[in-house]
């Protein structure tokens, strides 16, 4: 442990001027520049686990409490412990448990901030987005692009529980929120979700298709696909040594990420896996989909099972370890930080 240090004491003359300069909205750079310009990132947020546990309980509380209409979005956010109060996840990145019980609706709006659904539990409730129609089901990844109308609704017999991930920080600094509600509940939806994967889901594209935006076309990328792909690289060959077989969600018209400012990904790591220590300066969400494990982080060792959700913050070195099989989804601002040359990863 380092010493606590006290910063030197400032001198009279010179606190009279900051005094005065205060005055005309103005400070000087020399008392805090080294922690606007550090060393290496100094992020608030903190590793954390958020147990299924612990939370399913609270979601099925929050469900006895309030209906989905009157909350809207019957959400539990979950908050890092390093910024709690602002409804973020990581610095950048807001995100939280959805429940949607049998019969429920969660009527349409839509916003400039996007957002992803990765399903957690259950099976049958539905997006709709731009009047197209998702069924969901656990372990799916579901896109509502920027300024699109989206509802969500649950005609099965069991409640249905996902992970939303926004990036409503990033918008709140850039002064960009936007929000409009729908003059009704739920969308009339004409084409489902099999209609989007026949369009984009198979390396092809309608030959009018023209890019209303730099979010996939492909809004629903079904987890039995993404699990056969993963089954087959570690069929195939040995494991990256720190990250074990990762594939990231691409837009399919372009290549690029699925979304232009979250970057998704989904890796299997094999059954007794010991990953090398990994730090990249996104700092990342995971949900775990299959199998058991540790995530060792600083001091700390998060065990982590089905349903659980953990973040490793910016730049803090990482060890993914397993004890069965397992299949987890990630996502983090990575898009961004690339875009602005800003992004690194070490191991
Ligand atoms: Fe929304």
């Amino acid at each position: 442990m380092s010493a606590v240090l006290t910063p030197p004491a400032v001198s009279a003359d010179r606190r009279a001027f900051y005094e005065k300069i205060d005055g005309g909205n103005c400070t000087p750079l020399w008392e805090v520049l080294h922690s606007l310009v550090p060393a290496a990132p100094q992020t608030p947020c903190k590793p954390y686990l958020w147990s299924w546990e612990k939370v399913w309980p609270w979601l099925q509380e929050a469900g006895a409490l309030i209906t989905a209409r009157e909350a809207e979005r019957r959400v539990l956010v979950l908050e890092n412990p390093g910024l709690r109060g602002q409804s973020r996840i990581t610095h950048s990145l807001y995100s939280g448990l959805q429940l949607i019980l049998p019969g429920e609706i969660a009527p349409a709006h839509r916003h400039s901030q996007s957002a992803l659904r990765f399903i957690l539990k259950g099976g049958g409730a539905y997006t709709a987005v731009d009047g197209q129609k998702v069924t969901m089901n656990v372990g799916d990844f579901v896109i509502t692009p920027s300024w699109t109308f989206h509802d969500h609704g649950n005609p099965s017999s069991e409640p249905m529980v996902w992970m939303d991930g926004l990036d409503v920080p990033l918008v709140e600094i850039l002064d960009a929120q936007f929000m409009e509600k729908a003059g009704q509940d739920a969308q009339h939806t004409e084409r489902d979700q099999r209609d989007n994967l026949a369009r984009f889901g198979n390396t092809m594209k309608p030959v009018e298709y023209q890019a209303r935006s730099r979010t996939s076309p492909l809004f629903w990328y079904p987890y039995e696909r993404t699990r056969e792909a993963l089954a087959t690289l570690a069929a195939g060959e040995d494991p990256h040594s720190c990250w074990g077989y990762k594939l990231q969600y691409t837009n399919p018209a372009t290549g690029g990420w699925a979304m232009p400012t979250i970057g998704t990904f989904m890796q299997l790591l094999p059954r007794g896996f010991r990953g090398g220590a990994y730090r990249s300066t996104d700092s990342t969400v995971y949900a775990v989909v299959e199998g058991k494990g540790r995530c060792r982080i600083g001091e700390e060792s998060l065990a982590f099972a089905p349903r659980d959700v953990f973040v490793c913050p910016s730049w803090l070195p990482y060890r993914l370890e397993t004890d069965e099989e397992s299949v987890l989804f990630s996502f983090s601002d990575r898009p961004v930080q690339q875009a602005l040359d800003l992004w690194r990863e070490a191991f």
